[in-house]
């Protein structure tokens, strides 16, 4: 899909609290591999798939993970202490429907976030972002097959998203890739 696709284990790094929740985790890759910023961890893993938090409590066993099978497309149960980070990567392209609609998940996760926590994330953006020719045929490809949802999500439909929810916000496009940082406020519960 051309450069820039994949982010550098960097923006985790310096976004990561030792109180985190990973959000559509799949095979659990960045929680494995990233450097939390001190110790003990409390580390809480959130996907549909059961397979998938399986495979990665298995990788992140070593912090003995808090497993969620929870759907964020819906109001998210959950009555343990909150987190101080939330991570999101690579999951809102997945998700059916406008951006509009996915942005329910930012309403379903922030109860969980302590105020201040950061919400840190990653979605492959359409729209004005820079994209050759492999990268929009293999992105039409991936929708048709429903891999992708993300024929309407652009980078300042992100930011709004994130603008009418958070007191501070920041989204950046790499490529095709929106990175994007948020606090959470009080006010907004
Ligand atoms: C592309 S993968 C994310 C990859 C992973 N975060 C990474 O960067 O390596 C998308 C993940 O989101 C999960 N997912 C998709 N829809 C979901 C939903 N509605 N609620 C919770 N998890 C969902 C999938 O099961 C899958 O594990």
């Amino acid at each position: 899909m051309g450069g820039g696709c994949y982010i550098r284990p960097r923006f985790y790094n310096e976004n990561v609290s030792a109180n985190h929740l990973d959000v559509g985790v799949a095979t659990g890759y960045y929680p494995a591999h990233c450097r939390f910023p001190a110790t003990p961890v409390r580390l809480g893993l959130m996907d549909l798939n059961e397979h998938c938090l399986r495979h990665a409590a298995q990788r992140t066993a070593r912090y003995k993970p808090l497993i969620l099978r929870r759907n964020v497309l819906e109001p998210i149960s959950f009555d343990g202490s909150r987190f101080d980070s939330v991570a999101l990567l690579y999951l809102l392209h997945c998700l059916p429907g406008a951006m509009k609609r996915k942005a329910s998940i930012f309403d379903h996760l922030r109860p969980l976030m302590n105020d201040g926590a950061v919400l840190l994330g990653a979605t492959i953006v359409q729209g004005s972002a820079p994209r050759n020719r492999a990268a929009r045929r293999l992105m039409a490809l991936y929708n048709a097959r429903g891999i992708f949802s993300n024929t309407e999500d652009t980078a300042e439909a992100l930011e709004a998203s994130l603008a009418a929810r958070f007191e501070l916000w920041h989204v950046e496009v790499q490529g095709c890739v929106a990175l994007f940082r948020a606090v959470s406020r009080t006010a907004c519960r």
